[in-house]
C-alpha cells in the first residue's frame, strides 16, 4: 500500500502543499502565489512570503484532504531547481515537519515532478514533456534510464520573457494571460527574430525587438499576436525535433504557459501531423503545485529511495538528468 504523503513546493513564486493518499490519489492541492506589487520577482521577498504562508497552507491541505497531520507518513519537497531563498524556506518547513512527525523525508526534482504528475493524471505513458513556465523552458524525455533534456532556453524562461515584456508595455505583472487576450485581437504578423539554435531556443532578443516595434507605434494587439506566433512556433519546432529524435508519440505540456490556448493548438496540430497525441494536465496540476511534489516523493519512496536530513540540502541548479529514475523500466 502506498503512503499518505504531504509535498511542499517552493521553487519560485508559488508555495504549494499537496497530499496524495494511500490509493495514490491527489486529495489536497492548495497554493498561494507571491505577486510582487511592482517589478520582477525578488527571491528574498518571495521566500518571506513562503515563510509566512507555509504553516497555514499545511493546515489547509490537511483540512481539504480530511486527514489529521499525525496520519501523514511521508514528507516530500522540491529540492530544486529554483531560487535559493525560496527553496530553503520550503525545505526548512519540510524538515521541521518530518522531524516533528517522525516520518521520512524525500527531496525531489521539480521538473521531473511535472512529468510524473502528467503521466499519472492524463493517461500518457512515455511522453516528451514541453515544460514552459516562468523560469523554465525545456523539452524533457525519458531515455536510457534518465529524464534527459533535449532542448532548452539558453537565456530566460518563456514566461519570464512574457512577464517582462508585459511590464515594459504597461500590462502589469503576470502578463501571459493578458498577452494571450490581446493576441486574439491582433491580425498583423510583425517581423521578430526567430531564434532556434540547434535544439535550443532564445527569447531575450525577441523581447527587445517587440519593444522596438511598440516604439515605432505598432498596436499592442499586433505585437502580442506576433510574439505568440513566433515563440510558440519555435517551441513547436524543437519539441517536434526532440520527439522525432527519441521516437516519442506522446507530447505532454507542463508549466504555467501551458495554459495558453494558442500554444496548445499549435502543439496539438504538430502532434497530429506526426500521428502523435498531446496531453495537458488540469490547470492546478500544470502550474507549480504541491500535489506533484507529493506524488513524486511517494513513487520515489515506494521504489526504494531513502534520504537522511543530511541529504536534503537544496540544489538551485538541480538538473533533470541527475535524477536516477528508479521507478520506471
Ligand atoms: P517555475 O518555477 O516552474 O519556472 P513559475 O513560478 O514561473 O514556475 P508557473 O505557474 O509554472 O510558475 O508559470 C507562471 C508563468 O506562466 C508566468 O510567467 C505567466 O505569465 C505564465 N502564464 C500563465 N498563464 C498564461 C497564458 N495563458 N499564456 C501565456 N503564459 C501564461
Ligand atoms: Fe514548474
Amino acid at each position: 500500500m502506498s503512503m499518505l504523503t504531504l509535498g511542499i513546493e517552493g521553487t519560485a513564486h508559488t508555495l504549494g502543499v499537496g497530499i496524495v493518499d494511500t490509493d495514490r490519489k491527489v486529495i489536497a492541492n492548495v497554493l498561494d502565489m507571491y505577486r510582487p506589487a511592482e517589478g520582477g520577482l525578488h527571491p528574498r521577498e518571495a521566500a518571506n512570503h513562503h515563510g509566512d504562508v507555509v504553516a497555514s497552507l499545511i493546515v489547509k491541505a490537511t483540512e481539504e484532504a480530511n486527514v489529521n497531520l499525525s496520519e501523514i507518513e511521508l514528507v516530500s519537497f522540491s529540492k530544486g531547481p529554483g531560487l535559493g531563498p525560496c527553496l530553503r524556506t520550503a525545505a526548512t518547513a519540510a524538515r521541521a515537519l518530518s522531524c516533528s512527525l517522525k516520518v521520512p523525508i524525500i527531496g525531489v526534482n521539480h521538473c521531473v515532478a511535472h512529468v510524473e504528475i502528467g503521466r499519472a493524471t492524463t493517461g500518457c505513458t512515455d511522453p516528451a514533456l514541453l515544460y514552459a513556465s516562468g523560469g523554465n523552458t525545456q523539452i524533457i524525455a525519458f531515455s536510457n534510464g534518465k529524464y534527459r533534456i533535449f532542448g532548452e532556453t539558453i537565456d530566460v524562461g518563456i514566461g519570464n520573457m512574457l512577464d517582462k515584456l508585459g511590464r515594459e508595455l504597461g500590462l502589469g505583472f503576470y502578463a501571459g494571460p493578458t498577452i494571450e487576450k490581446l493576441a486574439l485581437e491582433g491580425d498583423k504578423l510583425l517581423n521578430l527574430p526567430y531564434s532556434v539554435k540547434g535544439m535550443d531556443v532564445s527569447f531575450s532578443g525577441i523581447m527587445t525587438a517587440a519593444l522596438a516595434l511598440r516604439k515605432k507605434g505598432h498596436r499592442l494587439e499586433d505585437i502580442a499576436y506576433s510574439v505568440q506566433e513566433t515563440v510558440f512556433a519555435m517551441l513547436a519546432e524543437v519539441t517536434e525535433r526532440a520527439m522525432a529524435h527519441v521516437g516519442k508519440d506522446e507530447v505532454l505540456l507542463g508549466g504555467g504557459v501551458a495554459q495558453n490556448t494558442r500554444l496548445r493548438t499549435m502543439i496539438d496540430e504538430m502532434a497530429k501531423e506526426r500521428g502523435a497525441r498531446m496531453f495537458v494536465p488540469d490547470r492546478r496540476l500544470c502550474m507549480d503545485n504541491g500535489a506533484m511534489i507529493a506524488w513524486l516523493g511517494n513513487i520515489m519512496y515506494e521504489s526504494g529511495v531513502r534520504m537522511d536530513i543530511a541529504d536534503t540540502a537544496v540544489e538551485q541548479r538541480f538538473r533533470t538528468d541527475e535524477v536516477n529514475v528508479t521507478w520506471r523500466d
